[in-house]
C-alpha cells in the first residue's frame, strides 16, 4: 500500500489497492477494492472508470488506506460502508447487526406470493429478530397498506431497524419495538393477532459458530447467530405460542439453516401448524419453512389433539 501515494490516477490506484487485498487473500480483491473506493469517493462503481485518470487528494487516499487495512483484516465490505443492497434497497448496517442476505430475499418474496395468492389487502405483519429491519421495510415497500410490527431483543439493532424505517420513509407502516421474541404481540394491542410471522432468527448450531469464515465470526453479532446446541432453540421457542397470535387462516415464514428444514417441518406440525412446507433458495436448498393456521388449529397443539383423543381429553392441558 506504500506506493499508493499521491500523483497517482486513479486506475492505477485501484490496481495496487486490488493487489494489496489479494496478498492478504481478500477472494474478490479488485471488486472489494473498487466498492470501497467508490464508497470513498462517493460515486458509483461505474464512474470509478469513467473516471479513470482522475487523482485522489490526501484526505480521499487516507479513507481509502484505512478502509482497505479493515478489509485485509476480514471486516466485512458492508460495515466498512455502513450499507448493504437487500430486495434492490439500500439498507444502513454496523457490526450491531447481521448484512442481511441475498438468501433472505427467498423469505420475503416467499410471504409477497402468499399475500398475492390470498389477496389479503391489510396484512398485519410481525417480523421478529428484525435486526437492520431489511425484511420489515422490504414488506413495507411491497405492500404499502400492511402494518408491520419490527422487534428485536437487542436495543443496539433497533437503533439500525429505526434508522433504516426513517431512511425509507415508513414510518407511518414499520413500528419498532424492543422484545423477547413473541412477547411483543401483546395481547390487548393491535398487534394481538397478525396475519404473519415472519423471521430470520439466529440458527448456528452452538459448535460451529467458531468454525465459521472469520468475517462473520469475529464481526457479526453472535446474538444473531447463535441457535443454542442443535441451531434449533428458536423455531423451538417460536412454535410455542404462535398459533394463539395468528389470525385465522394467518401463516408463518421461517427461514432455516442447511439441512435444518426437515427439523423445523416437525417442530411446527408438533405445534399444531397445518400446510407445513418448505421452499428452496436459488442453489436448490431448502431456506424457508412456511406453516399456516388453519382454521380447526385452534389453540391445541397437534400432540394436545393427539393426546385428547387417546386419553380422553385430560392429558397435556
Ligand atoms: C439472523 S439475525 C436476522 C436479522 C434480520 N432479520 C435479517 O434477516 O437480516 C437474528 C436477529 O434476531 C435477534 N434476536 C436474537 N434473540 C432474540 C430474541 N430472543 N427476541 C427477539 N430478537 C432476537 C438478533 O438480535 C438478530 O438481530
Amino acid at each position: 500500500m506504500g506506493a499508493m501515494g499521491r500523483g497517482r490516477q486513479l486506475l492505477d490506484i485501484l490496481k495496487l489497492a486490488s493487489d494489496y487485498l489479494a496478498r492478504q487473500g481478500v477472494e474478490a480483491a479488485r471488486l472489494d477494492a473498487e466498492v470501497l473506493l467508490a464508497h470513498i469517493l462517493e460515486m458509483d462503481r461505474i464512474s470509478l472508470y469513467v473516471n479513470f485518470d482522475r487523482q485522489l487528494d490526501e484526505a480521499e487516499l487516507a479513507g481509502f488506506r484505512t478502509a482497505l487495512r479493515r478489509r485485509a483484516s476480514c471486516m466485512p465490505v458492508a460495515y466498512i460502508t455502513g450499507s448493504k443492497e437487500f430486495m434492490s434497497l439500500d439498507f444502513a448496517v454496523n457490526e450491531h447487526v447481521l448484512i442481511p442476505r441475498p438468501e433472505t430475499e427467498i423469505l420475503v418474496e416467499t410471504v409477497r406470493d402468499h399475500f398475492v395468492r390470498t389477496s389479503k389487502e391489510r396484512p398485519r405483519i410481525a417480523d421478529i429478530g428484525t435486526g437492520s429491519a431489511a425484511i420489515a421495510c422490504s414488506l413495507a415497500v411491497l405492500f404499502p397498506n400492511a402494518r408491520i410490527i419490527a422487534s428485536d431483543i437487542s436495543s443496539e439493532a433497533l437503533d439500525v431497524a429505526m434508522d433504516n424505517v426513517k431512511r425509507h420513509g415508513l414510518e407511518g407502516q414499520v413500528v419498532c419495538v424492543q422484545g423477547d421474541l413473541l412477547e411483543v404481540l401483546a395481547p390487548g394491542t393491535e398487534w394481538e393477532r397478525v396475519d404473519a410471522i415472519v423471521s430470520n432468527p439466529p440458527y448456528i448450531p452452538l459448535a460451529e459458530l467458531d468454525t465459521l469464515n472469520p468475517e462473520i465470526s469475529e464481526y457479526e453479532p453472535r446474538g444473531a447467530l447463535d441457535g443454542g446446541p442443535d441451531g434449533l432453540r428458536y423455531y423451538r421457542k417460536l412454535a410455542q405460542g404462535a398459533i394463539e397470535r395468528l389470525a385465522d387462516d394467518g401463516f408463518m415464514a421461517l427461514e432455516v439453516g442447511d439441512g435444518q428444514a426437515q427439523d423445523v417441518i416437525k417442530i411446527l406440525e408438533d405445534a399444531g401448524f397445518t400446510n407445513v412446507e418448505s421452499v428452496d433458495d436459488y442453489s436448490g436448498t431448502a431456506r424457508v419453512v412456511v406453516a399456516t393456521r388453519s382454521a380447526v388449529s385452534g389453540s391445541t397443539s397437534r400432540n394436545g389433539i393427539v393426546a385428547d383423543c387417546i386419553d380422553g381429553g385430560d392429558a397435556d392441558a
